[in-house]
């Protein structure tokens, strides 16, 4: 069987971490016969520097045509200056709008050697597996109106509007609702109903739907007391659905349940192929290009190699390796082997290449 992978490491500590992954992939490869092609490109400063677009067209048929692409991060000091439609950031954008990514995943894991050093009570986040799925093309971000109004008196008006069909909605409860089946079989829906029109269809919609999917228990929470029991009590979540706005928020609140940006993984699926039935899929840490650590062999290859545990688990449904992935991290740090991002006294202190290198050999 044949997985193609397109790498797009980006600029700063993508690079760094992204080789990381690379030595994971030709281990699977060479150990697992995992069968994964691999296709490069560049994106983001990189891409600017090299063909003076943040990601070329030869680069986007490539991610078109990939089972699933990796991501680095972009950006950087040196590309602050260019123009708007060109400036790194614009690579991610236009892979995200050109590949459908509507629905984008973001785990919030305690991996119990770190739960220590969260910023809550230990036994609120130990063992603590939560996994918030964002709608991430349509609502307020995309809304139209969207202007600000000079009124004439003075006065100005911003106008954002949220705005939310059946169809999208739908799509991405189907999403929260598959992933919760070969979870826990809990799905959360949070919306603020009580106030809002869009919120009123999403729970209608949201209800419908999953009457599809006996198996799996929903429940609707107002996303203001979903904010609070985030924080309160963060173990009774499995999957929380919900807006582009409230995903937002909600998804960095509990991002920082877990401690370091340099831990944290992301997904964002589109629809199916009509040939395949493969969702299309780009796997990304949630951390920036960090240049202020970059080219110093320190960064924390952890998001990226867990962004790739989620590959496995979602593009591939290689369930059993990306579980085997994830005990290696789990087993690392344990283990007490830390980067600089992360580390704790009485802990050894590694750099990018011996914590890959660690994780390879766990
Ligand atoms: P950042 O995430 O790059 O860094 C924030 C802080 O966290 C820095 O002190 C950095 O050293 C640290 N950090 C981040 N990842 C780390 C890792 N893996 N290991 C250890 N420490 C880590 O965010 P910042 O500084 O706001 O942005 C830097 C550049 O990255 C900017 O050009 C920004 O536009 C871009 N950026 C790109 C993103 C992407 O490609 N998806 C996301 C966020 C920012
Ligand atoms: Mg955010």
């Amino acid at each position: 069987m044949s997985r193609s992978l397109l790498l797009l490491p980006g600029d700063g500590i993508g690079p760094e971490t992204m080789a990381e992954v690379e030595a994971l992939i030709d281990l699977l490869n060479r150990e697992a016969g995992a069968g994964f092609t691999v296709e490069r490109g560049l994106v983001g400063g990189a891409a600017l520097d090299a063909h003076g677009l943040p990601i070329s067209e030869a680069d986007m048929a490539k991610a078109l045509a990939a089972d699933a692409v990796l991501f680095g991060a972009v950006g950087g000091p040196q590309w602050d200056g260019v123009p708007y439609e060109k400036r790194p950031e614009a690579g991610l954008l236009r892979l995200r709008k050109d590949l459908e990514l509507f629905a984008n995943l973001r785990p919030a894991i305690c991996y119990p050697a770190l739960a220590e050093a969260s910023s809550l009570k230990r036994e609120l986040v130990d063992g603590l597996d939560i996994l918030i799925v964002r709608e991430l093309t349509g609502g307020v971000y995309f809304g139209e109106p969207k202007e600000i109004l000079d009124l004439g008196n003075g006065q100005k008006r911003g106008i954002d509007t949220q705005v939310y069909d059946t169809f999208e909605i739908e799509r991405i409860a189907r999403v929260a609702f598959e992933l919760a089946r070969t979870r826990r079989g809990r799905v959360t829906s949070m919306e603020k109903r009580n106030v809002m029109k869009s919120g009123v269809l999403w729970n209608e919609v949201v209800t419908q739907t999953g009457r599809d999917y006996p198996d799996v228990a929903l429940d609707h929470m107002l996303a203001d007391a979903g904010g609070m029991q985030l924080v309160r009590a963060p173990k009774q979540f499995d999957v929380i659905v919900t807006d582009n706005l409230f995903g937002d928020m909600l998804s960095d609140i509990a991002a920082m349940l877990t401690g370091s940006l340099g831990m944290l993984p992301s997904a964002s699926l589109g629809r199916p192929d009509e040939t395949t039935g493969r969702r299309r899929a780009m796997y990304e840490p949630v951390h920036g290009s960090a240049p202020d650590i970059a080219g110093k062999g320190i960064a924390n290859p952890i998001a990226m190699i867990a962004s790739f545990a989620m590959c496995l688990r979602y593009s591939f449904a290689m369930i059993r390796e990306a579980e085997a992935l994830e005990a290696a991290v789990a087993e690392v740090l344990e283990s007490g082997t830390r980067t600089g991002d992360i580390m704790a006294p009485g802990c050894r202190q590694v750099g990018t290449t011996e914590m890959g290198a660690a994780v390879l050999k766990a």
